[in-house]
C-alpha cells in the first residue's frame, strides 16, 4: 500500500478491523475482508475515513479519520523530538501509530474498551509496544502520566475539558476539533496554554468529527449554527479564538473580550 502524504510510513491495513461499515443505498452496511478483498483494500488505500463501529446498525460510534486530516491535525501540533503527547480517541489506533512513528511518547485514551482493546493489540502487532492505551473517559485526561506537551483530540467538544488544560506544560498546545456550535465548518481549535493556567488559541481549517461521547449536543443546537453564522455575516472561522480559564472558556471573535453569546451556556 503506498503512503498518505504527510504521514510516516505506518500501515493503516494493520489497524482497520476485518469489518468496517460503509454507506450503500442510503444506509450504512457492514463490509467484510474476507468478502470483499478489493473494495476493503481500495477504502483502506484512500484518502477517507473509515466506520469501523455502529451502535444499532445506524450510528457512528468509532473511525479511522481521514488521512489528510490527520496529516493537518499532526502538522498543527508541531511536534518536536521526544514529545509527549496525550490522545483522545485512540479508535484504530493508526493516528496514534503516526505520533509514535514521529518520535512522540504517546498515551492514547479510549472510552469504548472493546475499541481500546482492538487497538492495543494492533499497536503491539505493528511494533507500537510503547504506545500506552488507556480504557476511559478522555474528558478527564491521563493525569499518571502528565505533564504533557501536546494534547490531540480525535472526536469533537464543544467544551474544553479543563483537566487537558491542567495536565499540559506551559506554552504547549492542545488541537481539538470542535462541535458546530458557532461555525457550520466544526473547525479546529489550536490552543496555547499559557503559565496561569489558561489556554487560549484561534480556530483553523473545518473537520468533521463525531463528538466526544459525554459532549454531544442536541440536533436543533447545530441546526441553528448555520443560522446564527449567516447572520454574523459569515465569519471566516479564522476570526473565532477561544479563551479557557478555571472558571469556563469564551469562544470570540476577532480579539479576545469580543465574546460570542452562541450557543448560550457554552
Ligand atoms: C474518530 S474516532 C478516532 C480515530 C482514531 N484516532 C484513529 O486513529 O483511528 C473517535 C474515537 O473517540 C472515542 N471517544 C469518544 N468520546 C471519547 C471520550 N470521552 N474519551 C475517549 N475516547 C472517546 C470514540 O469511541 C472513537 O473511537
Amino acid at each position: 500500500m503506498k503512503g498518505f502524504s504527510g504521514l510516516p510510513p505506518v500501515d493503516r491495513r494493520l489497524f482497520i478491523p476485518e469489518t468496517v461499515w460503509v454507506l450503500r443505498d442510503g444506509r450504512l452496511r457492514p463490509l467484510s475482508r474476507e468478502a470483499e478483498p478489493e473494495e476493503w483494500e481500495r477504502l483502506v488505500g484512500a484518502d477517507e475515513p473509515i466506520i469501523t463501529k455502529v451502535k444499532d446498525g445506524a450510528w457512528p460510534m468509532s473511525s479511522s479519520t481521514g488521512p489528510s486530516m490527520m496529516a493537518q491535525m499532526i502538522a498543527a501540533l508541531r511536534l518536536g523530538a521526544d514529545m509527549r503527547v496525550l490522545e483522545i480517541g485512540t479508535g484504530t489506533g493508526y493516528n496514534a501509530a503516526c505520533l509514535a512513528e514521529l518520535g512522540a511518547e504517546v498515551v492514547t485514551v479510549e472510552v469504548d474498551p472493546e475499541v481500546a482493546a482492538h487497538a492495543e493489540e494492533a499497536l503491539r502487532g505493528a511494533g507500537c509496544s510503547d504506545v500506552v492505551v488507556i480504557a476511559g473517559d478522555g474528558e478527564d485526561g491521563a493525569p499518571a502520566y502528565a505533564p504533557f506537551d501536546r494534547v490531540v483530540a480525535t472526536a469533537a467538544a464543544h467544551t474544553v475539558p479543563y483537566a487537558w488544560i491542567e495536565q499540559t506544560k506551559p506554552g504547549g498546545l492542545i488541537v481539538v476539533p470542535w462541535a458546530a456550535t458557532f461555525h457550520p465548518d466544526g473547525p479546529l481549535a489550536v490552543l496555547t496554554v499559557g503559565t496561569d493556567g489558561t489556554a487560549e488559541g484561534r480556530f483553523t481549517e473545518p473537520s468533521w468529527f463525531m463528538p466526544l461521547h459525554g459532549q454531544r449536543l442536541p440536533q436543533a443546537v447545530l441546526d441553528e449554527t448555520r443560522e446564527r453564522w449567516k447572520a454574523a455575516g459569515e465569519p471566516q472561522a479564522s476570526r473565532y479564538g477561544i479563551t479557557v480559564t478555571p472558571d469556563g472558556q469564551d469562544v470570540w471573535l476577532d480579539e479576545p473580550g469580543a465574546v460570542i453569546g452562541w450557543p448560550p451556556g457554552f
